[in-house]
């Protein structure tokens, strides 16, 4: 295998021009799974993958493959890839980074006429972060046989539209089966989006696994009335009562050691300043690294909305969104993503992610790994995300080196 090495000059300028697509005010992106701003940076993407000589399908769920042959087809190709859908004020690189250093791969290849003997896929999948169709990750895990593709399709936004009908109106419905196919290896490179790779000055992370997470829909229900003329021992707020679950929620984090708990999405009913809450949704983000933890947690986080809910005279109803568990990712893999950064003389470091991945789902169904890159401060999912040419470069070096070693064996 010939000492090649990406263009880091070509894959920012790439990151860049999606960056325009969605861009926000204060420098991050804003393109939601399906939105017509994801249709247009798909589009992006889809005609570099023409020009770059890659033959294009979609999947059922949105899923693209952009495929470079190689010399003998037959074989199962080595797939790499990440999302281009983005959070509401998330940043330039999370997700994309993955999805075109894939493409920079490829166009390195290119450059120096290389044929590798299995094909190359790079793939982006559907509705990664969750943010607009809850569950998250749902186009590759209805592609890993997590989820039945029915329900991928009939997930709904907050107006009632669901990823079928977003998929057929922005042109991504395709009619390839999701899933089912061999894979030979799959590799995601990430930004970390924390901060230890930039606290202790290492180029890569290998990532080794991904915590668990688990997402509950909460609906707590109690009785509009007037805020001016109902004493407060005759109220069944439900404002008040989710804020003590909130409360608690936040407590189970700070006081379980590694664990995280976040409540990030609160909507309320009638929302109007002078009618005390008949009904108030939030949802709670629960993750862990250990599996019987977040069993603990689970349990917790349960009891604790219970007795509020019981004390208070409220309803309350928890329905369970996502729960995936904590991940190991393939050991030859990781060996392979340690060896590339040690052979390109990158400083390297195992890290178990705290962020959920399409790979933690594609884990299932193929032997898979992951690339890290560190971000400035740790931050992520927040317009102000930034990491640098040079270590983007590094990654995506790395991942030239896993992909060729997985597609020359
Ligand atoms: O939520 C996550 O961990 C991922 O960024 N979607
Ligand atoms: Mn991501
Ligand atoms: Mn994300």
């Amino acid at each position: 295998m010939r000492n090649l090495s990406v263009d880091g000059a070509r894959l920012w300028d790439s990151l860049m021009d999606m960056a325009r697509i969605g861009a926000t005010p204060k420098g991050g992106s804003r393109r939601l799974a399906l939105s017509d701003l994801d249709r247009q940076g798909r589009d992006l993407f889809v005609g570099w993958c023409r020009e770059a000589g890659c033959a294009v399908r979609i999947d059922r769920m949105g899923n693209i493959f952009a495929r470079r042959a190689g010399r003998d087809d037959t074989r199962s190709p080595v797939v790499v890839g990440s999302h281009l859908d983005t959070q509401p004020t998330g940043g330039k690189f999370d997700g994309v980074y993955g999805v075109l250093a894939g493409l920079e791969v490829i166009r390195t290849l290119n450059d120096h006429g290389y044929e590798t003997e299995a094909p190359i896929e790079v793939s982006v999948w559907t509705n990664e972060e969750g943010a607009r169709f809850a569950p998250s990750m749902i186009g590759s895990g209805v592609f890993a046989g997590v989820y039945p593709i029915d329900k991928g399709l009939s997930c709904a936004d907050v107006d009632g539209r669901t990823i079928g009908e977003e998929l057929q109106r922005t042109g991504y419905a395709g009619d390839v089966q999701c899933g089912g196919w061999p894979i030979r290896a799959y590799f995601e490179a990430h930004i970390e989006q924390g901060p230890i790779l930039e606290a202790e000055g290492k180029t890569i992370g290998v990532v080794t696994g991904a915590q668990g997470l688990r997402w509950y829909d909460v609906t707590v229900g109690g009785m509009e009335s007037h805020a001016g003329t109902t004493p407060m021992d005759r109220r069944r707020d439900a404002m008040a009562g989710a804020a003590r679950m909130v409360t608690a929620v936040d407590r189970i984090g700070r006081e379980t050691p590694d664990a995280v708990t976040t409540v990030g999405e609160v909507r309320v009913a009638p929302n109007s300043r002078n009618v005390i809450p008949g009904e108030v949704f939030f949802t709670i983000d629960a993750r862990h690294p250990d599996g019987a933890t977040l069993e603990v947690m689970d349990a917790a986080v349960r009891d604790a909305c219970r007795s509020i809910a019981r004390e208070a005279h409220l309803e309350l109803r928890i329905s369970d969104v996502t729960d995936t568990a904590p991940v190991v990712f393939d050991r030859d893999c990781v060996a392979a993503v340690r060896r590339a950064a040690e052979q390109a003389g990158y400083g390297h470091r195992d890290i178990v992610s705290g962020a959920g991945h399409d790979a933690c789902f594609i884990n299932a169904v193929a032997p898979t790994a992951m690339i890290f890159v560190p971000c400035k401060d740790g931050i992520s999912h927040n317009e102000t995300e930034s990491a640098t040419p040079e270590d983007l470069a590094a990654g995506c070096n790395v991942l030239l080196r896993v992909v060729l070693d997985a597609a020359e064996s």
